[in-house]
């Protein structure tokens, strides 16, 4: 299973043309997650992404094309420097890590348009990632940055404010065992930029707006190759994943 994620991984690497020394680099940082159980689990079937690429598949991509945004940056001017090349790797390596495969999910057709997955999804995302791989959520200002790049990831696309109202999680109970304080950051991260049940806004840090940047490159070029994959996103039914059953 792991030299399979690996063999994933140089593939992505190929085909995204990220080389030599760089591929060393970013594999040390994401090692650890992708070797995860639960990373694993969602580089298989059922947990298709878009079209017939899993989420795991997703994340690679995402990551790889996150590194080169990041290293391009500082390359091109001095005043890039500053930004956190591990911070930006993770928030790609969480941003899309969701409690439920989304596509064809009988149960997601009973939530509330405003708890769809399309909505609620980063904060899942969140959620996980704080429970699985806490040691990298220990610093307040590292987490702050990661948080607020995951939940804001999908801009302009909105997402849900944790206000007090039930947001329909599918992994609730691993919400209410969250420690406050990180439950006070996703909530002040969603209720910036509020337009009714909604936040619509860039992340604050430019760590997230570059990974946010990737994750439509990665989409729009790689992932989605027919009309029903877009579609997908609209209405959470694609028949070309039965179809490739
Ligand atoms: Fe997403
Ligand atoms: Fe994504």
């Amino acid at each position: 299973m792991k030299k399979e994620i690996y063999e994933k991984y140089k593939y992505f690497c190929k085909q995204y043309k990220l080389t030599g020394y760089n591929v060393k680099k970013l594999w040390n940082i994401i090692r650890p997650i992708c070797y995860h159980k639960e990373f694993i689990k969602r580089s298989h079937e059922p947990f298709w992404h878009h079209d017939c690429k899993t989420i795991g598949e997703h994340i690679l991509c995402d990551a790889i094309v996150t590194y080169q945004l990041v290293i391009k940056l500082k390359k091109r001017n001095k005043k890039y420097n500053f930004i956190n090349l591990n911070v930006a790797i993770y928030i790609a390596m969480f941003h899309d890590l969701y409690e439920e495969p989304w596509q064809n999910n009988l149960k997601a057709n009973d939530k509330l348009l405003r708890n769809k997955h399309g909505f609620i999804h980063p904060i899942e995302a969140v959620v996980n990632a704080i429970t699985w791989f806490p040691n990298i959520f220990l610093d307040e200002h590292d987490s702050l940055m990661i948080i607020d790049g995951i939940i804001h990831h999908m801009y302009p696309f909105p997402v849900r404010t944790i206000d007090g109202t039930d947001l329909q999680l599918n992994n609730q109970e691993r919400y209410d065992a969250l420690d406050e304080k990180y439950k006070k950051i996703m909530k002040v991260s969603t209720m910036i930029g509020r337009i009714g049940c909604f936040s619509l806004r860039k992340s604050f840090y430019i760590e997230g707006r570059i990974m946010s940047r990737a994750d439509k490159i990665v989409a729009m070029r790689k992932d989605l190759n027919s009309i029903e994959g877009y579609l997908a996103l609209v209405t959470g039914k694609n028949k070309r994943i039965k179809r490739s059953d």
